[in-house]
């Protein structure tokens, strides 16, 4: 494994959980101890040290440090020469309009962050160009399924000769624990703040509840699988009704209930027909949407538990019977786990 030096951007629920990772784990794996960790960053702060930061050491450090000037400054101190790699584990649009210029510089980009690939079609491609023509890697495991194989299962079927012919999953940890608890007896606005309180949902639960992540998340697949679709090409149907959307974040919570209705509606519609309604996104020979269905038992997405991410693939060689993949699909410690390995793919290669 060749030394490479690393700076993180973001040190919340995900970066931290990578920091406790790299300190647990480096006394036993001589590939992490051969990583230097030069820095970190949040939004305000940044604390360097171009010849290694502890990483138990590394949020007190950011915490005394003074408010940054520049947040880029961390990307200059992992310097000119040898392997170097910067991890995004922000949710910052600013840091992923940058992607593409820190692969051009040489640097190496891993990123939990869904604001490279899945955003407007042009920064998708300026991602994959600067790493062709500059020879420098874009480790995007976690940044859909929190590592779960889904991207690595449809580069390496792609690379095997097949064509991927559709694409469909439950992607949203957050809808899937909601539509599993939903059974009509609780109002979903309850579950809603059930779920918030446990820390399934974003802060402001409508940003799971608009399906925006989770369009993000299809157009990184379905880019990965060959169909190079413009964001707006996913036909995105929110369970936000208009009059919750338009309220400001503060009183969003209060107001939860305008959910109730319609949900019940289309739960009871389901029920009926002895279906389960599910939160999915596709993408087949009719294009790419993302919203609720109403699922037969049977069908494969319509199982697993909990907050699992279930994605069902149908290519070339799995035409019949599709390759189904499950798991957690979300978590601070798959997510961190998910960027140390590919922190480490990268080393390994650059060996
Ligand atoms: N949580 C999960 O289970 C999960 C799973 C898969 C993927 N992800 C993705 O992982 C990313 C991080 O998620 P999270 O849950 O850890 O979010 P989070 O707890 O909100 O942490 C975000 C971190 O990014 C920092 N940040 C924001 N703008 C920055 C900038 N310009 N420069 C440097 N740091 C900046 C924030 O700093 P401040 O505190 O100063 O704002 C904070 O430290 C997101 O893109 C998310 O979608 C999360």
């Amino acid at each position: 494994v060749a030394p490479a030096r690393v700076a993180l951007f973001g040190v919340g629920t995900v970066g931290s959980a990578l920091l406790r990772r790299l300190d647990r784990l480096r006394a036993t794996s001589p590939a992490i101890a051969a990583l230097t960790l030069i820095g970190v960053a949040n939004s305000r702060q940044l604390a360097l040290a171009t010849r290694g930061l502890a990483p138990a050491d590394a949020l007190a450090r950011l915490a005394a440090s003074e408010p940054a000037v520049e947040p880029e400054a961390l990307l200059e101190a992992l310097g000119e020469h040898g392997v170097r790699i910067a991890i995004d584990a922000s949710a910052c649009d600013a840091l992923a309009s940058r992607h593409a210029d820190w692969l051009a510089r040489g640097v190496h980009v891993v990123t939990a962050c869904k604001l490279g690939q899945g955003a407007a079609l042009s920064r998708w491609r300026a991602i994959r160009g600067a790493g062709e023509r500059h020879g420098t890697r874009y480790g995007d495991a976690a940044s859909v399924g929190a590592g779960l194989p889904l991207l690595r299962s449809i580069r390496a079927l792609r690379a095997g000769g097949d064509r991927v012919h559709a694409i469909a999953g439950t992607l949203s940890g957050s809808l899937a624990w909601l539509l599993a608890q939903y059974d009509g007896t609780r109002p979903f606005s309850a579950l809603v703040r059930e779920a918030r309180a446990q820390g399934y949902t974003e802060p402001d639960p409508r940003d799971d509840l608009s399906g925006e992540d989770v369009r993000r998340k299809l157009l990184i697949l379905a880019r990965a699988a060959g169909v190079e679709l413009e964001s707006e090409a996913v036909r995105t149907e929110s369970l936000v009704p208009d009059a919750l959307a338009l309220l400001p974040a503060r009183s969003a919570l209060d107001a939860l209930e305008l959910i109730d209705a319609p949900l019940r509606a289309r739960f009871l519609a389901a029920h009926r027909a002895g279906r389960r309604l599910r939160h999915v996104a596709r993408l087949d020979a009719d294009g790419a949407r993302v919203g609720l269905e109403a699922l037969a038992p049977s069908d494969p997405l319509a199982q697993g538990e909990g907050c699992d991410n279930r994605v069902v693939l149908w290519s070339d060689r799995y035409r019949d019977r599709p390759l189904v993949i499950q798991g957690p699909g979300a978590g601070a410690d798959v997510t961190a786990a998910a960027l140390l390995d590919d922190v480490l793919e990268i080393a390994a290669r650059a060996a």
